[in-house]
């Protein structure tokens, strides 16, 4: 026992004395460095400035011009650098990249080695043959934050292999407008399921420990704050967020990622309420360096300093821009292909328009992440650490995540699943394509080569071929996104099939690029369900998409609906084996599946918003946040609260009997909502405030316990005061329904 004890108390130690031993190293570091040197620290410029091109074009694989590089490095003492630069690289290309630059960035005078970040939003996208789980709406559709952690923990390792220490993921912004073209990259529409996901990947990413190990990288937490509600819907365009709303919806989840231990933070490219977010010293420095307590680096979004002058037009040129930037407190600027950002500070900073103590406080939070990233010890890795790169158990791991993922949305008579030996016609514009499964952030930004890149992996067409027996499948697309193809095709084979699988939502995209003026989905689509559904086959829609694309028209023509969202490379296979059984879906929407494009109300709508009060037009989606259907039954009995009263000094606990009544094992996500009855901000309907995954064997009850305390009732009041009123609430789970009171 003593001698536990003992050890305890060397841990202890050894563990302080780490951390204070990073901040120490990080001040005796600053203390020698020059204005040069600190404004090099604070620049981040991407990868293509330092590759070699032949007529206009990278060269493959990439190789450095050695000059460029160079002189990044010397000269400019740059301290950070990012990107692919093109398409994805192999892992040996990338080992040589990093190895190349910290070469340089160690022989100069201090020795700070070169902090590398890449968006390695769901795997390490950018290097070839690694593992590409679901995009993060698909995890998020699992309600299994446990097993978003573990994928993160992979993604970290496979980062690592490639010798990279910084990861700018998750994204935390909150998916609740379903025109905006980075919806598939965040948790969905609900703070607390968009906080329970975050604050697990951003442990998965980083481990338990302050000093990441070989296996870990830096997450960044992105885009704070607000990004994700442009009031059209269209990338990089204006927000209005009243302070109130983005505490109450915005602001939550970032700082429960914070508390988690996050080290770096990307800021919204946009602006709100007039003040591009680069700009806002309120949210950056009062809120998230003040309230928050956040130590970490705040680093900007591409070109985002620049754009304060070239597109916000609140600064007359560059400098003005960085000078605004880094007075708000962005500590590092993402600038991305010239110096411009490093000669203008430097320059502020001798005019006096920037304080010293602003580029110290900045440079120190860069320097801390290096630190904790482990790299003034390793700056890079060691080939033969990483034997599990794309092997076997990440690629399980990638197969169960996207199983779990799968969001069952109408099994008209249980036409589903399909008994073997039926035939099938495959069709669709997604049919056969790995770009509809992974998305954006694929090897390359915009998702464009999957096809090529991820060709050893099935589409969905190849799985169910597979599956069901190539000599039980036929296939014709008939239509693309935009344009038909040869629907007569589609039809004709239709006509000895026992059924149609039609594969149909988006082709990859992301940012800007994927704006559209129409969330309805396309035209040559819905021509194509037409003509099938005239054959009187009953037809399966799959929808491969990255955000919920309007199909009321089409979807009383369906017989049943699998929704996939962007299920990455194990798409295909899963969603083969949930048409055959052998997966019993178990996701359920991460957001409301609307009905309509102009009544885009999420499930916390008000009371004003409801079919009660706008009879013509209110909230009425096509599938509720929450929805999602299994191959068994679940049943919800004994809704039980331990106390009829809760006071702020006791919590109640939340019991319900979940029993699974069919005849397959199942798992199911049992979500718990409150409602506020009355309260001094219009209330919502009802939010979520506690979930929990559970897996049921046939027969099998399992008793589900939540424990909610004050804190997860309160809502933010008039003055900005975060509160929990005295009155009603109600408690709603499976359907079934309780009151209690706060006093
Ligand atoms: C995106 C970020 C991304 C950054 C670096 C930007 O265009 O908005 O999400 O991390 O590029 O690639």
């Amino acid at each position: 026992m003593k001698k536990l004890l003992l050890s305890v108390a060397i841990t202890a130690a050894t563990f302080n004395g780490y951390t204070q031993s990073i901040d120490q190293k990080v001040a005796s570091l600053v203390a020698k460095m020059t204005l040069e040197e600190k404004a090099g620290q604070m620049t981040q410029i991407s990868v293509e400035a330092f590759l070699k091109t032949t007529n206009g074009q990278v060269n493959e694989p990439h190789e450095f011009d050695m000059g460029k590089l160079e002189e990044a490095i010397k000269k400019y003492k740059v301290g950070s650098i990012l990107n692919v630069g093109g398409y994805a690289q192999t892992v040996e290309v990338w080992r040589n990249r990093i190895e190349t630059i910290q070469k340089i960035a160690l022989q100069e005078r201090l020795k700070i080695p070169v902090l590398y970040g890449i968006d390695a939003i769901r795997g390490n996208n950018y290097t070839l043959n690694s593992v590409m789980f679901p995009q993060q709406i698909a995890q998020a559709a699992s309600f299994n934050p446990a097993m978003a952690k573990k994928a993160a923990a992979v993604t970290a390792y496979e980062t690592r292999a490639s010798f990279i220490p910084w990861n700018f993921s998750p994204v935390l912004d909150l998916g609740r407008q379903p025109v905006w073209p980075r919806i598939w990259e965040t948790y969905g529409e609900d703070p607390y399921l968009v906080s329970e996901m975050g604050k697990a990947v951003v442990q998965g990413y980083q481990g338990d420990d302050v000093v990441t190990d070989k296996y870990h990288v830096a997450a960044c937490l992105k885009h704070y704050m607000g990004y994700s509600m442009p009031l059209s819907g269209h990338d990089r365009t204006p927000a209005w967020i009243p302070e109130r709303e983005m505490r109450e919806y915005f602001l939550p989840q970032f700082a429960a990622a914070v508390k988690a231990g996050a080290k770096s933070v990307m800021v919204n490219s946009a602006e709100i309420n007039g003040v591009p977010v680069h700009a806002n010293k309120h949210i950056l420095t009062d809120i998230l360096k003040g309230e928050l307590g956040f130590k970490g680096l705040v680093v900007s979004d591409w070109q985002d300093i620049q754009y304060l002058y070239q597109r916000h037009r609140i600064a007359k040129d560059n400098k003005e821009a960085v000078m605004i930037a880094i007075n708000a407190g962005i500590d590092m600027s993402m600038v991305p292909t010239d110096y411009t950002f490093t000669t203008d500070l430097i320059e502020l900073v001798k005019e006096g328009k920037i304080p010293m103590s602003r580029i110290d406080d900045a440079v120190k939070r860069i320097l801390k992440v290096k630190f904790e990233t482990g790299l003034f010890d390793n700056p890079v890795g060691k080939a033969s650490d990483y034997p599990l790169f794309n092997g076997e158990a990440h690629n399980k791991l990638n197969y169960d995540l996207a199983a779990e993922c799968i969001t069952l949305l109408k099994n008209t008579n249980n036409i589903l699943p399909l008994t073997p030996g039926k035939k099938i016609l495959v069709a669709g514009p997604s049919a056969n394509s790995m770009r509809s499964l992974n998305g954006g952030w694929a090897r390359i930004w915009q998702g464009i080569t999957s096809d090529e890149t991820e060709k050893d992996k099935n589409t969905i067409l190849e799985a169910v071929q597979h599956v069901f027996g190539a000599a039980n499948v036929v296939y014709s697309a008939g239509v693309d996104f935009d344009k038909t193809i040869d629907i007569t095709d589609a039809v004709s084979k239709a006509a000895n099939v026992d059924v149609i699988v039609l594969c149909i939502g988006e082709t990859s995209y992301t940012e800007t690029p994927g704006n559209i003026g129409d969330l309805r989905i396309s035209d040559s689509q819905i021509e194509l369900t037409r003509a099938l559904a005239a054959t009187g086959k009953p037809i399966v829609f799959v929808l491969t998409e990255g955000r919920p694309r309007i199909i009321s028209s089409i979807e009383p023509l369906s017989a049943a609906v699998i929704h996939s969202y962007l299920s990455g490379n194990e798409g295909g296979n899963v969603i083969a084996d949930v048409l055959a059984g052998k997966i019993n879906p178990s996701g359920k929407l991460p957001y409301t599946y609307p009905r309509s494009t102009n009544s885009l109300i999420n499930y916390y709508h008000k009371y004003t918003e409801t079919l009660q009060f706008d009879e013509m037009a209110g909230y009425n989606p096509q599938w509720e946040f929450g929805y999602g259907l299994s191959y068994t039954q679940f049943s919800y009995a004994n809704l039980t609260i331990s106390n009829k009263t809760l006071t702020a000094a006791k919590a109640i606990t939340i019991t319900v009997d979940v029993t699974n009544t069919g005849k397959v094992v199942g798992k199911e996500a049992v979500l718990l909502y409150v409602s506020d009855e009355v309260a001094s901000i219009t209330p919502e309907v009802k939010r979520l405030r506690a979930f929990e995954k559970i897996e049921l064997q046939p027969g099998q009850t399992k008793t589900v316990s939540f424990t909610i305390d004050k804190e997860r009732l309160s809502f933010i009041n008039a003055q900005l005061q975060r509160v929990t009123e005295p009155g009603d609430f109600s408690v709603s789970v499976g359907g079934l329904k309780a009151a209690f009171k706060y006093e």
